[in-house]
């Protein structure tokens, strides 16, 4: 996937299109949360592939209250040729795939978040030219962002360092589950932000209170203080480090406007990269690439 989404980016930079590998075929979405960036990279990777990216509100589709998922999912899959969903509970995803006989693409869950995982180690193999070996740590909320990376850099060879507040690390069932599913994955745990950013080639972050969390982010922000990526973090980070977030950022909390506005931030090649990921992941499920 990352293969076609290079060759995909190549070829819209330099000819200002793409082939339409997508003609004729829907992308049904559906957003249980807010969203920017997942959503207009898929309408637009729909678009620049030929086809359509068709947005519908949960208000109208009603998942799982106005009618029970498993019927969704079978209507969807019998006129379109892809589901993407964003949704609370992890489950809901699962059992979208169970009932549907077309792929269906996880867009976020309280659980995980692996279109983004994907689109930044894009941005980290286009910035240092290799993935494997690199040292990625995420500081702050062990959350679906942190999940999937470290499920990603487990799948490439990159060592993954988590520096959260105790009681946000990865919960033991997410341990066990990781190291089931990326045998291989290099991951420390720690609470020591300064410690996981020394030896750091990627520091990222997120935000301290994710979609859904909103009634717990006065206590939030009290205990994620003293994390936030800002240029003393980033001070003790090797030179060449640089600095993702998957946006929206929350300026001043965990991570300064200087950081993110400054050199060594990735994070807007790193947004518009969902695009160009999103355009390789549906090239290959719904385009036979
Ligand atoms: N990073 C990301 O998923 O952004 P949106 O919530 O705007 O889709
Ligand atoms: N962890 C954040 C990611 C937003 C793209 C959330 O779930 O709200």
């Amino acid at each position: 996937m990352l293969d076609v989404s290079k060759r995909l980016k190549a070829q819209l930079k330099t000819t200002g299109k793409n082939d339409p590998l997508l003609a004729g075929k829907t992308l049904a979405m559906i957003f249980e949360k807010p969203s920017l960036r997942t959503r207009v990279s898929f309408a637009v990777a729909m678009t620049q592939l030929g086809g359509n990216g068709l947005v519908l509100r949960q208000e109208e589709v009603g998942l799982g209250t106005r009618e029970p998922l498993q019927d969704v999912a079978r209507v969807l899959a019998s006129m379109c040729d892809g589901i993407m969903a964003r949704t609370f509970e992890h489950n809901k995803i699962e059992n979208l795939a169970k009932f549907s006989k077309v792929p269906v693409i996880n867009g976020l869950t309280d659980l995980s978040h692996p279109c983004q995982a994907m689109a930044d180690l894009l941005t980290v193999e286009e910035h240092f030219g290799k993935l494997s070996g690199l040292t990625m740590a995420f500081i702050g909320d062990g959350n679906n962002v942190a999940r999937s990376l470290a499920v990603a850099c487990g799948r490439f060879g990159m060592p993954f360092v988590l520096a959260s507040p105790t009681g946000f690390e990865f919960p033991a069932d997410d341990m066990k589950r990781l190291k089931s599913q990326e045998p291989k994955l290099d991951l420390r745990l720690t609470t020591d932000p300064r410690d996981a950013a020394q030896k750091a080639d990627v520091i990222v972050t997120d935000t301290w209170v994710s979609m859904g969390q909103e009634a717990e982010k006065a206590k939030r922000l009290q205990t994620f203080r003293g994390f936030e990526v800002n240029d003393d973090l980033l001070a003790l980070a090797p030179k060449h480090a640089m600095v993702l977030h998957c946006l929206p950022a929350y300026r001043g909390l965990e991570i300064s406007e200087s950081v993110l506005e400054g050199p060594r931030s990735l994070v807007f090649p790193e947004a518009e990269n969902r695009l160009h990921f999103q355009k390789g992941l549906i090239a290959v499920l719904m385009g036979g690439q």
